[in-house]
């Protein structure tokens, strides 16, 4: 089941996990090196501030969203990003996905593509990412960014 807006801890370990990876200088984030814990601390908790789903979470009958996020692609083993980022289902650890920036999503797909970032535990994101080509990342992190807007009632 969802429960809207309830993993805010599942986020913000999330995103302190992350940041920390950053911190400790992998190579595509030096800007991040001189980060201290205590800015890593803040930054994981204004992220963790930034209004999550507040658009229900995309759905498989949503034509408007990429194939890819509503159902996948079974021939190359892409299982649908609803199925554990909200929507169908939500997984334990899958943080919800609505409304990050969308540069932070690409280069999150792409780092888990390349392998840069491994702290998927058992290597879905790596693995599905492996299978996508730069177009499919582009579109869905402009999906899911594009997200945030479309629920602030504007
Ligand atoms: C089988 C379950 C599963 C599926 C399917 C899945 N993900 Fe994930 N995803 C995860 C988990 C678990 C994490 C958290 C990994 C970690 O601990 O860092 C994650 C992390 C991410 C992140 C990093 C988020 C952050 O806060 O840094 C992005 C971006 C992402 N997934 C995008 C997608 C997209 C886009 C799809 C569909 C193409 C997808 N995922 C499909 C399980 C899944």
């Amino acid at each position: 089941m969802i429960a809207q807006g309830g993993n805010g801890v599942d986020d913000l370990n999330n995103v302190a996990s992350e940041v920390a990876r950053m911190a400790g200088g992998e190579p595509n984030a030096p800007d991040a090196r001189n980060l201290s814990d205590r800015d890593i601390a803040d930054i994981a908790a204004y992220y963790d501030s930034l209004p999550k789903a507040r658009t229900a979470p995309a759905r498989y009958d949503e034509t408007s969203a990429p194939a890819l996020v509503r159902v996948g692609d079974p021939l190359r083993n892409i299982a649908p990003c609803i199925a554990c980022h909200g929507g169908t289902d939500h997984k334990l650890g899958a943080p919800w996905l609505e409304g990050m920036p969308k540069e932070y999503l690409v280069v999150q797909l792409k780092d888990f593509k390349g392998g840069m970032r491994r702290n998927d535990s058992h290597g879905q994101m790596r693995n599905m990412t492996r299978q996508m080509s730069s177009t499919e990342i582009e579109q869905v992190a402009d999906f899911y960014a594009r997200r945030s807007t479309a629920g602030e009632g504007r």
